[in-house]
C-alpha cells in the first residue's frame, strides 16, 4: 500500500469536508457554533481551492475545510484534492462527506504527496489519509507507484539516466514481476539489423540499445508497448538552441510512461501476454554522428533519408515499431515525446493520439476522460503522407514546412507498422510545466493510466 494511506489509525483522523459555493451554507450551519464564527472571522466561503483548518476547544485541528468547484463548473478539475498533502499540516485525515469523484481525489491526493528526493532530502509527506470505505485503495496504490516510477525516471538528470540506467531501470521491474529481460547493445545493433537505432545512438560515448520485456502468459492476447527512449536530445547536428534544449532530459518521457504501464498492468496480473520495447539512445553531436541528408536503410527495408538530425525519436520507434510488428501482436502502442507541434496544437497537458481503430479511439476517449488522463484524437490525414516523400531515399524524416508537425511524424511511424491487429501512437509532452494541484512541477506520467483503464477493461 502507498505510504500516504493508513487503514486504521491510532490518533482518531481529522475530518476534512468538501465545500462548494452551493453547499458552503449547509455545511456551515452543522458545524459547532464556535466553528462557524472562526471561519466567519477567517473569511471562509468555500470557494474553490480555499482550505481552513477550524480548531477544537482545546486548540487542535478539529476540522478541515477544503472548497471545490461546482461538479459543472467550465474547467472541473476532479484533482483539486491533490493540493492538500502540499496545504495540511502532519496528521491522520480522513473524507467526511465525498468530493465529486472519490476515486480520483484519492489518487490526487497520492499524486500531490509526491516528491522528487534523489538529489537533496526531501522530507516525506506526513499527511496520511485513511480513505474512504469502498475504494479500491490497493488499485489506487499500484497506480500511485507507477506514476511516481515515471516522474522519477524523467526528473533525473541525463547524467544519471542514460540507456545504461534506463536500461537497469526495466530490468528492476522486470525482476520484481517475473518478466524475461533482454538487450541488443552497441554494435550488436548493426548485425542484428536495427539501423536506425543506431545511427540516432552512435555518437554518444554512452552506447545504444533496445531493451525488451516480455511478460505474462503466451497464449493471451498480445499487447506490445514501444517508448521512445532518447536519454537527452541535444537535436544532434542540427543542434537545438539551448531554451528548447533545456528540458530534454525528459526526452526518455514514452519509455518512462511505458514502464509505468507496464508495472500497472503486471501489478494487476491482466490477462494479457506483455513485450516491451524502448530504444534507448542519447541523441549526441561527435565527429561520426549522423548527418543531414545522410541515408540510412531502416529495419523494416525503406532507406530514410535524415531531412534533420532532431527527428531522431521516430527513427528509433520506426525501427522498434517493425521489430514489434514481426510478430503480429493484436495490439501495438508507442508513447514518444515526439514533437513540439504536439505542444503548439493541443498545450502540454492534453497529448494527441493517433488511431484508425474506431473502438479503440473511442474506447481511449472514454478511459481518458474517466481517469483524468487527457487525451485527444488526431487524425492519421493521409493526403499529408506524400509530404514525407524524399528524392533520394523511400522517405524523409522531417518533411520541410513543418506544417502539422506531430501528424506528419504520426504518418512516419504508420509507415513501419503493418501486421499489428491495432496500432495506437500517442505524442506525449511528459512534463508539467507548471504545478496543479496532484501533479506538481516535472515529469509526469501522461497517457499510462488512460491506457492501463481501456486494458483493465478489455483483459482484466
Ligand atoms: N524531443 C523532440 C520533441 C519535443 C520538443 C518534445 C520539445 C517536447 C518538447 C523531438 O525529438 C524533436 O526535436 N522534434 C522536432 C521534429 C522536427 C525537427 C521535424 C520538433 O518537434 O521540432
Ligand atoms: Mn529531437
Ligand atoms: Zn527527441
Amino acid at each position: 500500500m502507498h505510504a500516504m494511506f493508513q487503514s486504521v489509525s491510532d490518533q482518531p483522523a481529522v475530518p476534512i469536508s468538501f465545500v462548494t459555493r452551493s453547499s458552503w451554507d449547509t455545511i456551515r450551519a452543522g458545524l459547532p457554533e464556535a466553528a462557524q464564527r472562526f471561519a466567519a472571522a477567517a473569511g471562509y466561503n468555500g470557494k474553490p481551492g480555499q482550505y481552513l483548518a477550524l480548531p477544537t476547544a482545546e486548540g487542535d485541528i478539529g476540522h478541515v475545510l477544503f472548497g471545490l468547484d461546482e461538479a459543472d463548473a467550465k474547467g472541473h478539475d476532479p484533482f483539486r484534492p491533490g493540493a492538500l498533502p502540499g496545504l495540511l499540516p502532519a496528521g491522520s485525515y480522513r473524507f467526511a462527506n465525498a468530493p465529486h469523484d472519490a476515486r480520483l481525489a484519492v489518487l490526487a491526493f497520492a499524486l500531490g504527496a509526491y516528491k522528487f528526493g534523489r538529489y537533496r532530502h526531501a522530507e516525506p509527506s506526513a499527511v496520511k489519509l485513511v480513505p474512504p470505505d469502498g475504494i479500491d485503495v490497493a488499485a489506487i496504490s499500484r497506480t500511485a507507484e507507477a506514476v511516481a516510477l515515471a516522474r522519477d525516471l524523467i526528473n533525473t538528470p541525463a547524467n544519471d539516466m542514460g540507456p545504461a540506467e534506463l536500461a537497469e531501470a526495466a530490468q528492476v521491474l522486470a525482476q520484481r514481476f517475473g518478466a524475461t529481460f533482454d538487450t541488443i547493445v552497441g554494435d550488436d545493433l548493426a548485425t542484428r539489423n536495427f539501423p536506425l537505432i543506431r545511427a540516432v545512438g552512435m555518437a554518444s560515448t554512452r552506447a545504444p540499445r533496445l531493451i525488451d520485456l516480455t511478460w505474462g502468459d503466451a497464449s493471451h492476447p498480445r499487447v506490445t508497448l514501444v517508448g521512445k527512449g532518447v536519454c537527452f536530445d541535444t537535436g544532434g547536428l542540427d543542434l537545438k538552441p539551448s531554451s528548447a534544449m533545456l528540458i530534454m532530459k525528459k526526452d526518455m518521457g514514452g519509455a518512462a510512461n511505458v514502464l509505468a504501464l507496464a508495472s500497472m498492468i503486471m501489478d494487476a496480473g491482466l490477462k494479457l501476454r506483455l513485450r516491451v520495447l524502448i530504444p534507448a539512445v542519447e541523441n549526441a553531436v561527435a565527429g561520426n554522428a549522423m548527418r543531414p541528408l545522410d541515408i540510412f536503410a531502416s529495419r523494416k527495408g525503406p532507406t530514410v533519408e535524415i531531412g534533420n538530425t532532431d527527428a531522431e525519436g521516430r527513427l528509433v520507434l520506426a525501427d522498434a515499431l517493425a521489430y514489434a510488428d514481426e510478430e503480429a501482436p493484436d495490439l501495438l502502442i508507442d508513447l514518444g515525446t515526439l514533437t513540439g507541434a504536439a505542444r503548439v496544437a493541443l498545450g502540454p497537458d492534453l497529448p494527441p493520439y493517433y488511431t484508425n481503430d474506431e473502438a479503440l479511439a473511442l474506447d481511449l476517449a472514454r478511459h481518458a476522460k474517466a481517469e483524468h488522463d487527457p487525451l485527444w484524437r488526431m487524425p492519421l490525414w493521409a493526403p499529408y503522407d506524400s509530404w514525407l516523400d524524399s528524392k533520394v531515399a523511400n522517405i524523409n524524416n522531417a518533411p520541410s514546412g513543418g506544417f502539422a508537425g506531430s501528424i506528419t511524424c504520426a504518418l512516419f511511424l504508420q509507415r513501419f507498422v503493418e501486421a499489428a491487429r491495432s496500432w495506437l501512437h500517442v505524442d506525449i509532452y511528459g512534463w508539467t510545466p507548471k504545478a496543479k494541484p496532484g501533479r506538481p512541477e516535472g515529469g509526469e506520467c501522461q497517457a499510462a493510466r488512460a491506457i492501463f483503464a481501456l486494458l483493465s477493461e478489455r483483459y482484466g
